[in-house]
């Protein structure tokens, strides 16, 4: 039978490749420019990456938001807080992200333990991620550390909305009104 995980030990003997502190606001411009490198901001959900995106979290809850660090280079971070939507105590996790050649290497882990703890201590009482369904390495590391899936999203797109050009108003009411 396999021993228990004990995830703080296994995690900082795992981990000295990085540091990981709190991130201060001189850190952001760095991180909003790793964020730049790590996302494919190109497309949604990480096209909305911004620095209000850093703002909001960095606001609400500092102490959640951790950075990774080798000397004085910038390899990771993670960015967290509460309220999730109308729910005052759950934490979310919104955002991680490590350099490539630092992945693989439970340093995501390590970011998300010191977030989850941070958390915990400023009263979360349960902690959600929102993940993208292709992300299978952001699924993978959400499911190794014991999250499970609550519920799945799809986003509809309608295929053209011309077709508002070719009905009067007018029409629209008195078909409505029928
Ligand atoms: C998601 C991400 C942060 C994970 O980082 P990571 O360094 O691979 O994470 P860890 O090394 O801590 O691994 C966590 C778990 O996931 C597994 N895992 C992660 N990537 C994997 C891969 N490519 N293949 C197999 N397993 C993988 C690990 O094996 C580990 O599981 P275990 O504890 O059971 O062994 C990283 O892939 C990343 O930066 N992706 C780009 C940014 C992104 O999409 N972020 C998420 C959305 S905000």
């Amino acid at each position: 039978m396999l021993p228990e995980k004990e995830p703080a030990v296994t995690i900082s003997a795992m981990t000295s490749i990085a540091e990981v502190r709190p991130i201060e606001n001189r850190d952001v411009p760095e991180i909003l420019e790793l964020g730049n490198e790590i996302f494919d901001v190109s497309v949604f959900p990480y096209s909305v990456w911004s620095l209000g995106a850093i703002a909001k979290h960095l606001d609400q809850q500092p102490e959640a938001c951790h950075v990774a660090e080798v000397g004085s280079r910038k390899v990771g971070f993670v960015l967290a807080s509460m309220p999730f939507f109308d729910q005052k105590y759950w934490g979310h996790v919104e955002w991680i992200g490590l350099r490539r050649d630092f992945r693989g290497k439970a340093l995501a882990t390590k970011l998300a333990d010191a977030t989850i703890r941070a958390l915990y201590h400023a009263g979360a009482t349960r902690v959600v991620g929102d993940i993208s369904t292709s992300n299978r390495e952001s699924k993978l590391l959400a499911r190794s550390m014991g999250f499970t899936e609550l519920t799945t999203m799809t986003l509809f797109a309608a295929p053209s909305l011309d077709w508002i050009k070719s009905v009067a108003p007018e029409e629209e009411f008195a078909t409505s009104d029928a």
